[in-house]
C-alpha cells in the first residue's frame, strides 16, 4: 500500500467517507480558522503516513474536516516547507490524498513579503502567477509523462473571480499578483529583492509554489492568496523577521478569515 492508500484507510477508520470538495492551506495567521470549524473531525498529521510533521513555530499539523458557512471543508492546519528537511514534496501524500479522496480545489494561504509599496501590510493579495526561483521541483523523479504538467493556468481564473466578488461583498481590498518562490530559510538579501522585482515579481515567500506544481499534477484547481507581513528586505525600510511576520500575519488574519469564509459561501463545486 502507498502512503495515500494507508492515509485514506486511516481517515475511513476515523469514520470519514470523503474528505470535501474544497480543501484549504492554512499559513501563518490564518490556523486559528481551524478552531472554528463545525462538526470537526481532526487528525494529526503524525498519525496520517507521509503527511509532514511541521517544525515551524505559528504551524501545527493537522487535518480538519468539518462545516464553515454550512459548507463541507478540509482544513491543513499547518504545512510541509522545502526548507525544513530539503524535501519540496514535502506536501505531495497530503495533496494526492486530498485528491484521492473526494478534492477538486485547493485554496492555497500564506505569508509573504511585499514589493509593491502601495501595498500597505497586511494586504492580501491574490496571486495570479508565479516564478519558481527556488531551483526545485517537486516533480522531479516523477518518472512518467505525467510531470509534464502545464502550469499555464495553474491559479484558476474563474476561482479568481469568485475570490474577487468575495472580496468586494466584504468590502475588502484585494491586489493581484506574481508571487516568486524562494527556498528560505533566511530571508531574501536587498539585491535579491532589487532582483525580484526586475523580474515581475510582487510578492516574495517560502511556500506555496510546490504546492500548486503538486496540486497541478493531480488536477485540483488552485486559488491562492498571500498576507503581505513586511515590504521585502531593503524596500521602504523592510527587514523582515519571523517575529514580525507572525506578528503582522495575526494582524491580518480577520479580514483574511472573513474572506475565506465569503468565498466559501460562494464557491460551488459543480462548477470547480
Ligand atoms: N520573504 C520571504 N518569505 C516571507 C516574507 C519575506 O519577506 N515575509 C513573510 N514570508
Amino acid at each position: 500500500m502507498t502512503d495515500t492508500q494507508k492515509a485514506i484507510a486511516l481517515l475511513r477508520q476515523r469514520g470519514l467517507n470523503e474528505l470535501a470538495p474544497l480543501g484549504v492551506v492554512l499559513g501563518s495567521g490564518l490556523g486559528s480558522l481551524a478552531d472554528e470549524v463545525e462538526d470537526a473531525v481532526s487528525i494529526a498529521y503524525e498519525d496520517l503516513p507521509g503527511f509532514p510533521v511541521p517544525t515551524v513555530s505559528g504551524h501545527a499539523g493537522r487535518l480538519v474536516v468539518g462545516r464553515l458557512e454550512g459548507r463541507r471543508v478540509v482544513l491543513f492546519q499547518g504545512r510541509g516547507h522545502y526548507y525544513e528537511r530539503g524535501d519540496c514534496r514535502a506536501m505531495a501524500v497530503a495533496i494526492e490524498t486530498f485528491k484521492a479522496f473526494g478534492g477538486r480545489t485547493l485554496f492555497l494561504t500564506n505569508a509573504a513579503g511585499g514589493l509593491n509599496t502601495d501595498w500597505r501590510p497586511p494586504a492580501l493579495v491574490a496571486i495570479a502567477d508565479h516564478i519558481n526561483f527556488a531551483g526545485a521541483n517537486p516533480l522531479i523523479g516523477v518518472n512518467s509523462d505525467d510531470r509534464f504538467v502545464p502550469m499555464t493556468h495553474a491559479y484558476d481564473s474563474h476561482l479568481r473571480t469568485l475570490l474577487r466578488h468575495a472580496a468586494l461583498d466584504q468590502g475588502i481590498e484585494l491586489h493581484e499578483g506574481v508571487y516568486m518562490w524562494f527556498s528560505g530559510p533566511s530571508f531574501e538579501t536587498p539585491a535579491e529583492i532589487r532582483a525580484a522585482k526586475i523580474l515581475g515579481a510582487d510578492l516574495v515567500g517560502m511556500s506555496t509554489v510546490p504546492e500548486v506544481i503538486l496540486a497541478r499534477l493531480n488536477g485540483l484547481r488552485c486559488v491562492a492568496v498571500s498576507l503581505v507581513t513586511n515590504f521585502g528586505a531593503g524596500l521602504a525600510g523592510g527587514d523582515p523577521t519571523h517575529a514580525e511576520t507572525k506578528e503582522v500575519a495575526a494582524e491580518g488574519s480577520a479580514n483574511f478569515k472573513r474572506l475565506l469564509r465569503a468565498f466559501i459561501r460562494a464557491y460551488d463545486p459543480a462548477h470547480a
